[in-house]
């Protein structure tokens, strides 16, 4: 059967006490709604909705680029109130499988055991049984442990409220079916919305068969209603994220401490320390090690290059066998031949260094090609900006540069120079010569030491 999708997404979720309406709130790095919305594409349906609606257009402008259709639910008034308005646009022979856009850790395998579970004729529910089940929907079963009904936790008694089995929140059925059902809601209840729950309790008035398909993992069906739960799911997604890893044959010397918000991919013996966070789509070829308290973000590292502790790297290239750091930074456009080595306190910026070039100490490189084999003393800066406009500095293979020298953009070093220690060089410096640009040092001759005066 046909599959459309309906991502629940219009609650406030007054309980992150946060402007931010709640399906935004970010786990690894991405929006609640967005992991959903990755879930669902998964599944391969043929269409999927969201509905939206507690602070406007800010849920479909954050996620505006994403192949959904959006329907506005003015007011919240439930969860089934909320399918309701996404109905119209579900043809009558699709199965509706309905996801919760504060569920984010859902994984497709367990959504299409769903899908299946509803077949052509049933309600199919996922549930999970929890240590802790404050909060959620109670699973109410009979003698023989068929579903009779779903009780949310205010509208329940003292032993439907011992249950540990509950609802998840996401169902799959007809939609045909689906649509009567919801048309019988109602608001009757402690909180006066019209619960999709109900439906349940409809379905076997009605004799459709109710199945449900138990949650791999308590993990994946964690609802996140506030930054406790939030901080939760943040950590079974690292775990989940370290552990692929580690099938993968990567080393994490501490699983419980990388951080993957976005897409990692790993070559064989890549080895990760301690407290390294990931951003964007980050690739390590093989052998690369990475130090620990590292952050980088959208940048690819070829074969056995090493990061070193505390570095900073953010849309950069680096080649093979290159040692960073550590307490590197690497900013945007940055492109690293192979055998480059950058030291300590270097931050680097839109510039291409070539194989075996090294600029190891307390240093800044902007705007700037610079050849093979070139030293960078200690503390050289390239003076790329003038206050207006951005300039480049060109160093050629072989150059040889001092200690503490400025290099004031646009300016070219050519092949094989060699600059005096703390030179300031403003025009270009030719090839295999050594330019010096500093006052000549002198010494004055006869020149006394003051003394200290007698007190009068
Ligand atoms: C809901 C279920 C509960 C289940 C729990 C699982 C109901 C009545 N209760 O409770 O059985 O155990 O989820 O996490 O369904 N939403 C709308 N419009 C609305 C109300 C909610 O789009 O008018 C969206 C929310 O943005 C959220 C989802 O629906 O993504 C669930 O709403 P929430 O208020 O968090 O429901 P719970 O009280 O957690
Ligand atoms: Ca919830």
């Amino acid at each position: 059967m046909p599959l459309s999708i309906v991502i629940l997404a219009a609650g406030q979720g007054t309980r992150m006490h946060s402007r931010l309406p709640k399906v935004l709130q970010r786990v690894a790095g991405r929006p609640l709604l967005g992991h959903v919305i990755d879930a669902a594409e998964r599944v391969e349906a043929d269409a999927i909705h969201v509905v939206y609606g507690f602070g406007g257009d800010v849920v479909r402008e954050a996620l505006s680029e994403r192949n959904v259709s959006w329907h506005e639910q003015a007011e919240q008034l439930g969860t089934g109130h909320a399918v309701m308005q996404a109905m119209p646009a579900i043809p009558g022979d699709h199965t509706v499988l309905v996801l919760y856009g504060d569920v984010p850790l859902i994984r497709s395998q367990t959504l299409a055991g769903l899908v299946d579970a509803a077949g052509a004729d049933r309600l199919g529910l996922l549930t999970v049984s929890m240590d802790n089940p404050t909060g959620y929907g109670r699973i109410v079963r009979d003698a023989a442990g068929a579903v009779q009904c779903i009780v949310e936790q205010r509208d329940a008694t003292r032993e439907q409220g011992a249950i540990r089995e509950i609802n998840t929140g996401l169902i799959a059925c007809p939609a045909h079916l689906l649509a009567g059902w919801l048309d019988r809601l109602s608001n009757e209840n402690s909180q006066g919305e019209y619960y999709l729950t109900d439906v349940v309790g409809f379905a076997v008035g009605d004799g459709v068969p109710v199945h449900t398909v138990s949650a791999p993992t308590v993990a994946e069906t964690l609802g996140i209603n506030d930054k406790i739960q939030l901080a939760e799911a943040e950590k079974a997604l690292r775990e989940r994220n370290a552990q692929k890893l580690l099938e993968a044959g990567v080393t994490l010397i501490d699983p419980a401490r990388i951080d993957v918000r976005g897409h990692l991919e790993c070559g064989q013996d890549v080895e990760i320390d301690v407290n390294v966070v990931f951003e964007g789509n980050v690739k390590l070829a093989d052998g690369v090690r990475i130090g620990p308290n590292c952050h980088i973000r959208d940048t690819e590292i070829e074969d056995d290059t090493q990061v070193f502790a505390n570095c900073v790297i953010e849309e950069a290239h680096f080649g093979p066998r290159c040692l960073i750091g550590p307490f590197a930074r690497v900013r945007p456009a940055t492109f690293l031949g192979s055998q480059v080595k950058l030291g300590n306190f270097v931050e680097v910026k839109k510039s291409t260094i070539a194989k075996g070039s090294k600029v190891n100490h307390l240093s800044y490189v902007g705007d700037t090609t610079m050849g093979q084999g070139v030293n960078v003393g200690a503390g050289t800066i390239t003076c790329n900006y003038d206050g207006a406009n951005k300039h480049q500095t060109v160093i050629e293979d072989g150059v040889f540069i001092g200690s503490g020298t400025q290099l004031v953009a646009p300016v070219t070093l050519g092949e094989g120079a060699t600059i005096g220690a703390g030179s300031v060089i403003s025009r270009e410096a030719p090839a295999g010569k050594l330019t010096v640009a500093r006052s000549r040092q002198h010494t004055i001759e006869g020149w006394k030491k003051p003394v200290k005066k007698p007190k009068s």
